[in-house]
Parts: structure tokens; C-alpha cells; sequence
């Protein structure tokens, strides 16, 4: 049985008055979108901002209802079973919502009580350890930063030791320290069984920590794969260097340009020498020049780019 089981989830979000006027239909956030996570996995759902990562969620969280489709996990219906799904999930939401009113400690006792689960000192007690809140344990929310503050909301997600945790752009503002204290702890909870569901626009870390990935562009989805599959597919190589020039066209169709730093994809030697040929031919004066293999940047960006038929994911 999948851990988490999406079946032709569609979901509309009703026009505002404005747009009805306007002959508006509503917006398509997810268009008919399957896919399974299987127990174990560390998965990661990827795409840009507005792709309906935070509406699959959402749905999946049971805060709001498909247009069309159902959702399971564990086996449950997230409608028609919502408690006993909703047991197996610990979810950290995108947005930072909290009670003010309490400290650190309380807000994971009154969590812990939704859950009905009565003395769980011992294991708030490691999450404030693992997640490095132990000294903030009697702060008034209201007195956290924003990074801890999101500590907090990864507490309070796993406080009933869910099997399955879901992670909405947990590292979206933290700092260093605390994406690495996340990961490891997040980690080793999956290396113990936990099935882990991830978003992330930070794609090193779904390189790093994902065996599996889905991508979703405009509420379709576009790529599931193994990690190290959609790696490979990508031109193997990169070329990387910095220019004050302007790239000819058929270049700049294909760079990753941030500031004077320009990337472009390469096959192999001999298209290096093209892309280094077309260079000198447009008068492009370039430095620093140097060869990196490819990552799930380049292949996210390529896949972004393209013009994708949405996958039929055999079920
Ligand atoms: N409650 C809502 N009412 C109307 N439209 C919504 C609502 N929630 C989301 N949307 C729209 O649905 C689309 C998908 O949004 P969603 O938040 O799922 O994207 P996302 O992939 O999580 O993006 P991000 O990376 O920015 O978090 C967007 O166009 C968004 O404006
Ligand atoms: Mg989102």
C-alpha cells in the first residue's frame, strides 16, 4: 500500500466576482494529477511558484476538497477517513500560522493533546533537542524569529510521531545552521522508516536529500522519476563562465544568466567547442571559464522550458 496515493486530483478555484465579469471560468490550480509515494521514500515535488504544490497539499492536509479525484494515505481517504488519515500525517505548512499566546512548550502540549496523546514530555523534549529549541522551550511565540518560528512549526508537525511527513518549503528563510540541523534530523527519521514529502525552490537540497522526484508546471504534472534518472537526462555537462557581453540569441534561448555569471548546457567536447566557437564569432569576450556536470537545476529549468505534454503515469 502507498504511503501517499494522489488519483486524477483536479482542483478549480472558483472565480472572484471580478473575473466572472471578465467571462472567467475559475483557475485550474492541479489538472488531473496522479502519482503514488511508496512507504520509505524521501519524495520531492517540485515546480515554480503558483505550480499547485501548496493546493496538492492542501488537499492532501484534508483543508480543502479536490474539484475531482481522490487522495489516500496509509489507505485512508483523506475525505471519507479524515481522522485516521489525517494520524498518519505530520504536515509543516508554507505559511507561518501560530497561537501567540503560548511558549514553545506549551504549544507543543496542546498539539500533542489534539493528537490525545498525554504524557509526551519525553519526545518534546528530543524535537526541542533535534531541532534546536531547547533553550527557547518557555518563549513566547510572539518572541521567535522567523526561522525559529518555522523550528517550531516542524515541532509541532511531529509531535504525534506521524509516519509520514510533509514539508512545505521548510528551509524557505532559515538560515545554514538550522537547514542542516533539519535535514539531518529529518533524515534520520526517514532512515527509520518515516516516508518523507518535500518542497523545496531550493533544488540542491531535492538533489541531495530526494530518491524520487515529481514536477508539477501549472497544475500539471510533467516529471516523476528517480533522482538519478531525470540527472541523466539532462546534457551531461555544463559550461560556466562571466561575460559584460550580450549572448547571441541562440545562445541566450539555453544560459541560466545570473548577473555576469552565464551557464550553458553542453553534451559533450565537441559542443563545448561549438558554444566557445559562437562565442568568439559574436565578439563575446568571456573569463573565468570552467566545466561542472549538470544538476537538478539545469534539468528543472530545461524541463520548465519546454513545451511538455503532461505525463500519463501508468497506475
Ligand atoms: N485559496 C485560493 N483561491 C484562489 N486561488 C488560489 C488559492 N490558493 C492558490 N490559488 C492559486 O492556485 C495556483 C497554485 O497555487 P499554489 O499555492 O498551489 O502554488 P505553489 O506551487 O505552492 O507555489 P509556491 O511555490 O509559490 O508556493 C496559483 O495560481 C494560486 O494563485
Ligand atoms: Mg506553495
Amino acid at each position: 500500500m502507498p504511503a501517499i496515493s494522489f488519483q486524477s486530483v483536479s482542483k478549480t478555484y472558483a472565480s472572484s466576482r471580478q473575473q466572472k465579469t471578465q467571462g472567467g471560468n475559475g483557475l485550474r490550480a492541479l489538472d488531473d494529477v496522479s502519482f503514488d509515494i511508496e512507504e520509505g521514500e524521501f519524495f520531492g515535488l517540485l515546480g515554480p511558484n503558483g505550480a499547485g504544490k501548496t493546493s496538492l497539499i492542501s488537499i492532501l492536509a484534508g483543508l480543502s476538497r479536490p474539484t475531482a479525484g481522490r487522495v489516500n494515505v496509509r489507505g485512508y481517504d483523506v475525505h471519507t477517513h479524515y481522522a485516521q488519515a489525517r494520524r498518519q500525517l505530520g504536515i509543516v505548512p508554507q505559511e507561518l500560522v501560530f497561537d501567540p499566546f503560548f511558549n514553545v512548550r506549551e504549544t507543543l502540549r496542546i498539539q500533542s493533546g489534539y493528537f490525545g496523546i498525554a504524557n509526551n514530555e519525553a519526545w518534546i523534549d528530543e524535537l526541542l533537542q533535534s531541532l534546536g529549541l531547547a533553550d527557547k522551550a518557555t518563549a513566547n511565540l510572539r518572541q521567535l524569529s522567523g526561522g525559529m518560528k518555522r523550528r517550531v512549526l516542524v515541532a509541532q508537525a511531529l509531535v504525534h510521531k506521524p509516519p509520514v511527513i510533509v514539508l512545505d518549503e521548510p528551509t524557505a528563510g532559515v538560515d545554514v545552521e538550522l537547514r542542516q540541523t533539519l535535514w539531518q534530523f529529518v533524515a534520520r527519521l526517514n532512515k527509520q522508516g518515516s516516508t518523507v514529502l518535500l518542497t523545496t525552490h531550493y533544488l540542491e537540497e531535492a538533489e541531495a536529500l530526494c530518491n524520487r522526484i515529481a514536477m508539477l508546471k501549472k497544475g500539471q504534472l510533467i516529471a516523476l522519476n528517480r533522482t538519478s534518472e531525470l540527472l541523466k537526462s539532462a546534457a551531461s555537462n555544463v559550461l560556466r563562465f562571466k561575460t559584460d557581453g550580450n549572448l547571441p540569441w541562440a545562445l541566450a534561448q539555453h544560459a541560466r544568466i545570473t548577473g555576469r555569471i552565464v551557464q550553458l548546457p553542453a553534451r559533450d567536447a565537441g559542443e563545448v567547442e561549438q558554444l566557445l566557437a559562437s562565442l568568439r564569432e559574436a565578439g563575446v569576450a568571456i573569463e573565468d571559464v570552467e566545466m561542472r556536470k549538470a544538476d537538478l537545476e539545469d534539468v528543472f529549468i530545461d524541463l520548465m522550458a519546454g513545451e511538455q505534454t503532461p505525463l500519463e503515469v501508468a497506475r
